[in-house]
């Protein structure tokens, strides 16, 4: 029996291949520094999880609403609100298993074979699989280096046409870490106020900004909010990857399409994940707020120690927790040298190139690992490259 077509279109995300290769080793008595997968390394914040245990003692531990349980959707929505300063209230919110469902179930709900949809590259592999897979035409615009990985408007500007259905946007980025522009957004908003298509706006790691600036959304832009689909959810900000919950907030017509597909897949989100949800949102944030501080503190040190292997340089990122150095001064290319690094030098990064062509000439390290083993990493990273460039 063989696989149905579309199966050929669906792609996977490199992280996972990377992660078997570093655990092979591993057996193989190797010592490795994962700085491969985009996760926190720090545990779920101590009350969430307790508030995980007691659901289950308390009886969440049947199907709920398709939606989400209410509680939840309010306490989300408030967020949002306070957050990207919206209107925007419980109906308009989707509780689903992880953030990937925000990509999946809208793109499902909205493109048609044909229907063109504007995405970052490099960018989360997720959305072009998502695009290919479902025949929408993929339109990639490059992140510009020189821009702090934002766009070339007039690039973008120039993709914008009737045939444009869906845009995708990412701030802070994956896998640069860069941050869009509040004016850029604006002039973003400006091109699409008036047509007829829809912004996914990815912002799972808005907490994680670290620019004077604060975080941004596209849907706070007048006349936004109706055309815009925010993602988010527990996974980056409360240490919560494991745990599968996320969230969409998005206009009812949307809503009700993805409550559908909710139904024909899931049904519901496990009932005590959403519960802890609500004692992530409703409680104190200090643990949240000292991962960030670390992740801070570990940026700096960790560009800095980039920028001091030969043939690296690395901008310093404005969000998320990834540092994407541009290495074309080694003279390698970035699938050669990831390789490179995690079978001689032990250290487990990705290929920019695994985020679409415009990642070439880059590597993506998740500095989620602690300050030692980052420098650790830089050293071996160091040595290596001085030992091949003899
Ligand atoms: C940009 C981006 N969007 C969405 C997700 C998906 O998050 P989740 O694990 O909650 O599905 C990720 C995870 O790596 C991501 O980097």
């Amino acid at each position: 029996m063989k696989l149905a077509q579309r199966m050929e279109r669906l792609a996977i995300e490199s992280a996972f291949e990377v992660l078997v290769r570093a655990r092979e080793l591993e057996r193989q008595g190797r010592h490795i520094i994962h700085l491969e997968i985009g996760e926190p390394d720090f545990e779920t914040p101590r009350h969430i999880r307790e508030a995980g245990k007691a659901a289950i003692d308390e009886g969440w531990t049947h199907y709920g609403p398709p939606q989400g349980l209410p509680e939840l959707r309010e306490a989300i929505a408030a967020e949002i609100c306070r957050t990207r300063g919206v209107k925007a209230g419980p109906q308009h919110v989707c509780v689903v298993p992880g953030g990937k469902p925000v990509i999946f179930f809208p793109m499902l709900a909205l493109l048609d074979p044909g229907d063109e949809v504007i995405y970052p590259n490099p960018g989360f592999p997720i959305y072009e699989s998502m695009i290919g897979f479902l025949g929408a035409k993929p339109v990639p615009v490059p992140l510009l280096e020189e821009r702090g990985f934002s766009f070339d408007l007039d690039i973008f500007h120039s993709r914008v046409n009737e045939r444009t259905r869906l845009v995708i946007l990412n701030s802070p980025q994956n896998p640069t870490g860069g941050v869009i522009p509040r004016e850029d957004l604006a002039a973003i908003a400006d091109m699409l106020r008036d047509r007829d298509a829809m912004v996914l706006s990815d912002e799972i790691y808005s907490r994680m900004s670290y620019s004077d600036e604060p975080f941004a959304s596209i849907a706070s832009f007048p006349g936004m909010l109706e055309k815009t689909i925010i993602l988010d959810g527990f996974s980056k900000t409360y240490a919560m990857t494991g745990w599968r919950l996320g969230y969409g907030v998005m206009p009812v017509w949307l809503v009700d399409a993805v409550n559908k597909l909710m139904v024909n897949s899931n049904s519901c989100t496990a009932s005590f994940t959403q519960r802890a949800g609500i004692a992530a949102l409703n409680g104190p944030q200090d643990d949240v707020d000292s991962m960030i501080g670390e992740f801070r503190r570990r940026r700096d040190a960790f560009v800095a120690g980039l920028n001091r292997i030969p043939g690296f340089h690395a901008q310093l990122p404005q969000g998320a927790f990834y540092a994407f150095p541009n290495i074309t001064g080694t003279g390698m290319k970035s699938k050669e040298l990831a390789r490179a690094l995690l079978e001689e030098a032990g250290v487990a990064c990705l290929s920019g190139a695994s985020f679409g062509e415009h990642g070439e000439g880059y590597l993506r390290f998740s500095y989620a690992n602690s300050l030692e083993n980052l420098e650790e990493a830089c050293a071996r990273m160091e040595a290596f490259l001085q030992r091949i460039q003899k």
